[in-house]
């Protein structure tokens, strides 16, 4: 982290990992089904524009997420592309079986902030599902695979509205004691504002500074971008978006798309932050999506394009 790079009293990263969770994330709300070979083939495209992590699928059960039912096949059929993470979802120690088997790269395992959502959404406990999330991390040790743990609704839940802090930072205490390395901060229902993203992040910096921070981030109501500014200017080093910008939980009322990743790098790269992604090949994948999912998608460098670039500085003779 450094202020290298920037204008005066706006601290930005050198580098952020930009997560793609576009064939999970967003290919789960969608009410038309999307082949396997569709999936492999949007995967495959995010891994050769360049980004380093994908969340390829979920390993849930296929009775509350039908449109995951195919994960097998889809990480069975993908290339494994040189420096590509492929990681998954996974609700309890069955999805965590189904994941290893897979060969997923990284496991990722949800935490619901609230009881109302989390029952709806794993039919579990808050505690059941801490309980289950420590059995996973275990297990998933001894096979050597690394889990990300994600706390869903962690500014503001759907049910029970906004989430408060202490009950945040107790539940990452707990997630904390089972060793883990790495924290996702979900706004699954796109409700959080930038002074409330960059305050819990330094809340848990300041307690876990060896906790490597992401935010999953979701535009609902326009503010995905500006959460995640926020978010890299108090420390959060891995931001996950969706192609297109589709995306949404079905167990979440009017939870609609995520943040657009293309927009995302754009926005970054702009400004100087390293993301590794091209730009103009993430829009040709973007450009897939609305025949993907069968309507016109939120993007906005789909509908714009990325500005004209400055041109050459003239140089002196
Ligand atoms: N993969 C595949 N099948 C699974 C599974 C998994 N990880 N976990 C359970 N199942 C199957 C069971 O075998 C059972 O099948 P059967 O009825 O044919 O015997 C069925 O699913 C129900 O299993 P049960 O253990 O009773 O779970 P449940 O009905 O209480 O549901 C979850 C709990 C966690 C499995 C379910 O709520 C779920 O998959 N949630 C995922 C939610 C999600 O993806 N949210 C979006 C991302 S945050
Ligand atoms: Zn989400």
């Amino acid at each position: 982290m450094t202020s290298g790079n920037g204008v005066a009293g706006l601290l930005l990263p050198d580098e952020v990992l930009v997560v793609d969770v576009g064939p999970r994330d967003g290919l789960q709300n969608e009410a038309r089904p999307v082949s396997a070979a569709e999936k492999i083939a949007l995967i495959n495209g995010l891994a050769r524009a360049g980004i380093r992590r994908i969340e390829a699928t979920s390993f849930v059960s296929p009775k509350a997420v039908p449109q995951m039912a195919d994960a097998a096949e889809v990480m069975a059929g993908i290339d494994r592309v040189a420096g590509v993470e492929y990681a998954v979802l996974v609700p309890n120690v069955r999805g965590l079986e189904r994941a290893l088997a897979a060969g997923a790269g990284i496991v990722n395992v949800v935490v619901v902030a609230t009881e109302t959502f989390n029952h709806r959404n794993v039919n579990m406990s808050v505690a059941e599902s801490m309980a289950a999330f420590d059995t996973i991390t275990r297990e998933a040790r001894t096979a050597g695979v690394p889990v990300s743990a994600v706390l869903g609704a962690a500014f503001v839940c759907p049910f029970e509205g906004s989430v408060p802090a202490e009950q945040v930072l107790g539940l990452v205490e707990q997630f904390a004691q089972t060793g883990i390395t790495e924290l996702t901060l979900a706004d699954t229902i796109g409700a959080a504002h930038p002074a409330q993203v960059a305050r819990l992040v330094t809340a848990i910096r300041e307690r876990w500074p060896h906790l490597a921070l992401g935010l999953h981030l979701h535009d609902t109501r326009g503010l995905g971008l500006a959460n995640a500014l926020a978010a890299v200017t108090a420390g959060v080093t891995r931001l996950e978006a969706s192609v297109g910008g589709i995306g949404g939980c079905p167990f979440a009322p009017g939870a609609t798309g995520n943040a657009s990743t293309e927009d995302l790098v754009f926005m970054l790269e702009a400004m100087g932050v390293h993301t590794g992604i091209s730009l103009e090949a993430l829009i040709a994948v973007a450009q897939s999506v609305p025949a993907i999912v069968g309507h016109p998608v939120s993007s906005k460098m789909l509908a714009a394009g990325p500005p004209r670039p400055a041109p050459p500085a003239k140089t002196q003779t």
